[in-house]
């Protein structure tokens, strides 16, 4: 018997497995192509991401940010483009199991300033953002965009569950995978689930892994 609680958790898994396996989603960040940009070319796993000093993720990153600000702010999102210029809470892009094997930065508004003392932020205030993006590089050097993953802080009430943070996935052409409370929220459920899995004082947050936060501080 199919069930509306196991369709759920076959969107979630679909949703999941988009995840964890980067699929080039977007063009290839370096390469031109005139294939759909909403049509994935291929399918790749990064079997074995690249292992990259932090100067070559610095280096690479550097040479995408403008395309991959091109693609996430044709979703329209008003922090699609400034993100950039918001303080960024790791030394170098790191790579994160958690979503994709994917190279990732962390970014914070001025509302959530409170970031930088990491697992001492405290709870976050209403209208603070934090923005993670991403980039998948392959063994031979392929490097492809990643999504944007967002987690916006509403109003108290808007989502017991997620800690009122509405978490949104951007696709790296600008077309949105879910958002809470809104399209594809479902989608979303599995952000949720995993980073309400934090201790209490964290507020839903996991922060930057050690070796990659700013100012020695653990
Ligand atoms: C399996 C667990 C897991 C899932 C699923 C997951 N995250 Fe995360 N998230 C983490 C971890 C761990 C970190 C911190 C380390 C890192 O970046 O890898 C993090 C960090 C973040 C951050 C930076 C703020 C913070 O918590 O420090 C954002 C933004 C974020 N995730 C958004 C999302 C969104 C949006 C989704 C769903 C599309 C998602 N995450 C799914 C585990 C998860």
């Amino acid at each position: 018997m199919t069930s509306i609680s196991g369709i759920r958790s076959a969107v979630a898994l679909v949703a999941l497995l988009a995840l964890l396996y980067p699929v080039a989603a977007g063009r290839p960040a370096l390469a031109q192509s005139d294939a759909d940009p909403k049509q994935p070319q291929k399918h790749f796993t990064v079997a074995r991401p690249a292992e990259l000093t932090g100067d070559d993720a610095e280096a690479i990153y550097g040479r995408i940010q403008q395309d991959l600000v091109a693609g996430y702010r044709l979703s329209g999102e008003a922090y699609a483009a400034p993100y950039q210029r918001w303080p960024r809470y790791n030394t170098e892009p790191y790579r994160s199991a958690q979503h994709g094997e994917r190279f990732a930065n962390n970014y914070g508004n001025d509302k959530a300033g409170a970031y930088r003392l990491y697992e001492r932020s405290g709870p976050m205030p209403r209208g603070a953002i934090l923005v993670k993006d991403s980039f998948a590089v392959t063994e031979k050097g392929d490097v492809f965009s990643g999504p944007l993953f967002v987690m916006e802080k509403m109003a108290p009430g808007f989502n017991p569950e997620s800690g009122d943070w509405r978490y949104t996935m951007i696709m790296p052409d600008g077309s949105l995978l879910g958002v809470t409370g809104g399209s594809g929220s479902d989608r979303m459920e599995f952000c949720v689930s995993c980073h309400a899995g934090v201790q209490e004082d964290q507020d839903h947050m996991f922060y930057v892994p050690p070796p990659f936060r700013l100012g020695g501080v653990q």
